[in-house]
């Protein structure tokens, strides 16, 4: 696997709002360790995220708000490359150029826009139906071999394969086939609904955001669902809410590192969960302090953070100029 190295990664995330840690565990941790691995791009896709509702008065301070999560979290310029998809104009040309290669019902088949579409029946968009195709574009454009991405995005990334494979049987060996890379994801799970996965759209209460403070973790923590019996049985925790919500703090007392305290906690015949959660908000605040900190100095320095974003911009284009060159040329318009 040495070449592996050679390999480009890109990724993304979609500017709507505040991110959580289910967010921080499922994608923006291996961000971080994979910068000082392969080439890296991580994007914000705020093309992606005008297909589902948004208020216009919101989108930027949103991408503002995710640029300065990469920067704070520990996503470092000098290391990978960070951009706003739109700064890059030349993703929506290969989206419109792919468009013309891909059947509809490859797309009708995305579980992700049949879930979107439930979910926001009122507004089924095209952007909604087309998204698979422009999120292959973003990764091709940047002839990128490997995608981190968790479980939901897999069948995206196999269409970006298949789109790949269509693009080159028709007009020429032109793109490799990007492969998705599920690291350790785990799923953390709703703190109110412990059966779902933790997400923003379940409420604040349901989730601990990267940014909360001490105070307002210790408060969620200690409100989230478990239940009385102070036993984690593995074989009901799936249809039990609050034995799913105990298994998911000693869940984030491992994945945060504290394995001691993960042990003893294991070991014990009936879990103490007044314990528990006080161990669990204990180790939240801590570990995110950094984060805060950071994060609040980025918040005066909002011109800093513009000037990374440019940069960025201007570095991706360079690649993906010379890609979108070399697909004009193929399909015959240049
Ligand atoms: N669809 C991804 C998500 O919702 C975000 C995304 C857009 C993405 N373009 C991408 C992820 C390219 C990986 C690669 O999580």
């Amino acid at each position: 696997m040495k070449n592996d190295k050679n390999k480009i990664v890109y990724s993304g995330i979609q500017p709507t709002g505040i991110l959580h840690i289910g967010n921080y565990f499922g994608a923006l941790k291996n961000f971080v360790v994979l910068q000082n691995q392969y080439k890296c791009y991580f994007t914000i896709v705020d093309l992606h995220s005008l297909a589902t509702n948004f208020d216009p008065k919101e989108k930027l301070k949103q991408i503002m708000s995710l640029a300065m999560d990469y920067l704070a979290i520990g996503l470092d310029p000098k290391r990978c490359t960070i951009f706003v998809q739109s700064h890059v104009p030349e993703v929506a040309e290969l989206a419109w150029i792919f468009n013309c290669i891909t059947p509809i019902k490859e797309l009708e088949r995305m579980t992700q826009f049949k879930d979107k579409a439930l979910r926001q029946k009122k507004n089924v968009n095209m952007g909604l139906f087309d998204y698979p195709v422009l999120q292959a574009a973003d990764i091709l454009l940047f002839k990128a071999g490997l995608v981190p991405v968790g479980e939901d995005q897999v069948q995206h990334v196999e269409l970006t394969r298949d789109i790949a494979k269509w693009f080159n049987a028709r007009f020429g060996e032109t793109f490799s086939l990007p492969e998705a890379l599920l690291t350790e994801s785990p799923r953390i799970m709703s703190l109110t609904e412990p059966l779902h996965k933790m997400s923003k759209s379940m409420g604040e209460k349901s989730y601990i955001a990267l940014t909360d403070d001490a105070k307002t973790i210790n408060e969620k923590i200690s409100k989230a669902v478990t239940e009385p019996s102070g036993v984690i049985d593995e074989k009901k925790i799936k249809d039990n809410p609050g034995m799913m919500g105990a298994y998911n703090l000693l869940e984030m007392l491992r994945l945060l590192g504290n394995k001691k305290q993960y042990d003893r906690f294991r070991k014990m015949k009936k879990i103490s969960y007044k314990d528990l959660k006080k161990a669990v908000a204990h180790e939240l605040a801590d570990h995110f302090e950094l984060f805060r900190k950071h994060r609040a100095v980025l918040e005066k320095s909002p011109a800093k953070v513009q000037k990374i974003l440019e940069i960025g911009a201007r570095s991706a284009r360079l690649e993906a100029v010379k890609t979108i060159e070399e697909v004009r040329k193929k399909i015959g318009i240049r």
